[in-house]
């Protein structure tokens, strides 16, 4: 069987877009893949994190995870700084990366733009420790939204320069990204995407959102003065935004929806997506609660979880130390 990793930071609580572009995914090819699931704490902190409020996330995003339909005897899920393999393989790719590659990356000038007191150099340093997640478990597929495919392209090429460098032992991992709602924008501002980290709670629903104020910012989300439901992503972002969404929750298609709604205005459509969203919520939040309060099960899985991703994390991170001529040789 093929092995899939993927991860989320815990830099928030995960939105519908980190649903429709990642947990959904997860969920629906878990089966097919042995699965790595990370909570990369460790990601998290390459911006300033309250500290209270870093371990909250942790834990919940644990049960979000987990409430997102993954079948926690199947799959192996860990936080991310519990298995330090991480770091150490990191380090490695961070001293074959050049700091000209890690500067073009788009999320490196993203963020580095909002630091107020210097700009810290992990998140320069952020792509070859996310590489190091990836290779550590010989991962052959990464399912992501499209905002991490120019980390994944970098991966792809680190992958090849050790290799070519020391000894041919990692695996060069694809992408792969849902075909709708890669990318779901935010509410009041179609045309940026949908964040956890936003600071306008408006422009985007967050997982553990009350579904009756989830269903009313989907109502007062931004769209334009034809009335017409149509997807036109270039000339109509915010209702092509609401039918991804409506879409992937419903699992119709876009035209199959639009065809429902000719004819009709946007109220209608709108009312009806936010009644969606807010069944949506209930349902998954009954799931979370479920894991987020029994902390024993939550803890015994994220603990199986850790042991079994330290023992393949190791036996990778040992064959790379050994190629490179690191420590001792031992058998
Ligand atoms: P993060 O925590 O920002 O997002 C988690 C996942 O959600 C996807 N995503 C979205 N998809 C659709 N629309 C959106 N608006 C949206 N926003 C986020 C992301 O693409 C991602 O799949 N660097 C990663 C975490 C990471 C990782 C890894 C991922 C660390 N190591 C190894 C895969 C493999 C990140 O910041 O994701």
């Amino acid at each position: 069987m093929e092995t899939l990793f993927s991860g989320i930071q815990p830099s928030g609580i995960p939105t519908l877009g980190n649903y429709i572009g990642a947990l959904k995914q997860f969920n629906e090819i878990q089966n097919d893949y042995d699965c790595y699931f990370c909570i990369v704490d460790q990601h998290a902190i390459t911006v300033p994190q309250d500290r209270l409020k870093l371990r909250e996330n942790i834990r919940k995003l644990a049960a979000i995870y987990l409430a997102s339909g993954l079948n926690h005897e199947n799959i192996t899920l860990f936080i991310q700084s519990e298995v330090p393999a991480h770091v150490q393989a990191g380090w490695i790719l961070t001293t074959i990366s050049s700091i000209g590659e890690l500067e073009r990356m788009t999320q490196f000038k993203d963020k580095s733009q909002k630091q107020t007191e210097g700009i810290p150099a992990g998140l320069l340093t952020y792509p070859p420790l996310m590489a190091s997640d990836i290779i550590l478990y010989n991962t052959n597929i990464v399912p992501v939204g499209d905002d991490q495919k120019q980390h994944l392209e970098l991966t792809r090429n680190l992958v090849d320069r050790f290799n070519s460098r020391y000894n041919d032992i990692l695996i060069k991992p694809e992408i792969r990204m849902p075909k709708f709602g890669a990318r779901i924008m935010s509410l009041q501002d179609p045309t940026k995407k949908m964040s956890k980290s936003d600071d306008v709670t408006k422009n985007f629903i967050s997982l553990l959102d009350e579904p009756n104020v989830a269903a009313k910012k989907i109502k007062s989300a931004v769209t334009d003065s034809d009335g017409i439901v149509k997807y036109d992503k270039e000339n109509k972002p915010g209702i092509s935004n609401l039918l991804v969404i409506y879409s992937s929750l419903t699992n119709k298609s876009i035209e199959e929806i639009v065809s429902q709604y000719e004819g009709k205005g946007y109220g209608d459509f709108k009312g009806d997506l936010a009644e969606i969203v807010k069944q949506f919520l209930i349902d998954f939040q009954e799931k979370f609660n479920y894991y987020y309060e029994n902390k024993e099960i939550l803890d015994e899985i994220l603990d199986n979880g850790r042991d079994k991703a330290s023992k393949v994390a190791n036996k990778t991170l040992k064959k790379m130390e050994n190629a490179i001529g690191l420590g001792r040789k031992r058998r």
